[in-house]
């Protein structure tokens, strides 16, 4: 498969799965452009990357989401694909989680994807692709998850209709559901712990297979 002259940007590329996409989408030849919230990761992911056009952002800052499909667009003269692997975890029984955990959670799993989505679409031309990434729990939510498991169902369903509307003007919307990885995603948790250190799948080969070759395979039409 070949991506060149395709332009990508990459959303939580300082993350472990929003950074494993960036290196592989750039290896079939795409030119992409990172953004993320801890400045110096950011910097070193794209200086690995040969030095790619980044910018950084903080989910709280919603009109700031908005921006990034736009900016990447003007960094890279162009932009056909982007990616969003933006998300953090809460664990414990419903009754136990804050409020304000909840509302953590929210903004970042749900309502940062939602805005850079609403961002992208007037950005991107005829043929675009997004690819949000959700996860296998919004088919399958475990006890002591619901709050976690809820932002990303609400998100899934956002993409659903939206992915709807966006075909009419020949946008592709994906939603990427991979199960648990061994990314370190849980032990980054805002409120909680997990149950028991299961073992994930190995995340190389999941965001190959379910956020980069679905990506590519939509540019290809
Ligand atoms: N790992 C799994 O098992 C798994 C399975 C299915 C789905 N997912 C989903 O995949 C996505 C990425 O997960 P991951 O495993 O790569 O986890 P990760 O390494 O912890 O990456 C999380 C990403 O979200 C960003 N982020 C967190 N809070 C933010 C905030 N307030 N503002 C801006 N960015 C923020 C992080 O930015 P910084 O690093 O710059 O702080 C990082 O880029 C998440 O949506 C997760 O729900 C993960």
């Amino acid at each position: 498969m070949n991506a060149a002259e395709k332009k990508v940007l990459l959303v939580g590329a300082t993350g472990e799965i929003g950074g494993l996409a960036a290196r592989q989408i750039a290896g079939y030849g795409a030119a992409t452009a990172l953004a993320g919230r801890d400045p110096e990761r950011l910097r070193a992911r794209g200086a690995a990357l040969g030095g790619r056009p980044r910018r950084g952002f903080d989910a709280y800052d919603l009109d700031g989401c908005a921006r990034l499909a736009p900016w990447a667009r003007e960094a890279l003269g162009g932009l056909d694909a982007v990616v969003v692997a933006v998300g953090v975890a809460a664990f414990g029984a419903s009754a136990d989680v804050s409020d304000a955990a909840a509302e953590h959670l929210f903004t970042v799993n749900t309502l940062c994807p939602m805005a850079v989505v609403r961002g992208a679409l007037p950005a991107l031309p005829r043929g675009g692709v997004v690819v949000v990434v959700t996860g296998e729990i919004v088919d399958r939510p475990p006890l002591g998850m619901a709050d976690y498991a809820a932002t990303k169902t609400a998100l899934a369903t956002w993409l659903r209709v939206t992915g709807r509307e966006a075909r009419r003007d020949g946008i592709t919307l994906l939603d990427a559901r991979p199960p648990h990885l061994n990314t370190g995603f849980t032990t980054r948790a805002v409120a909680g712990s997990p149950p028991a250190p299961g073992s994930g799948a190995d995340p190389e080969e999941a965001v190959r297979h379910h956020v980069v070759l679905p990506l590519l395979r939509a540019l290809e039409g």
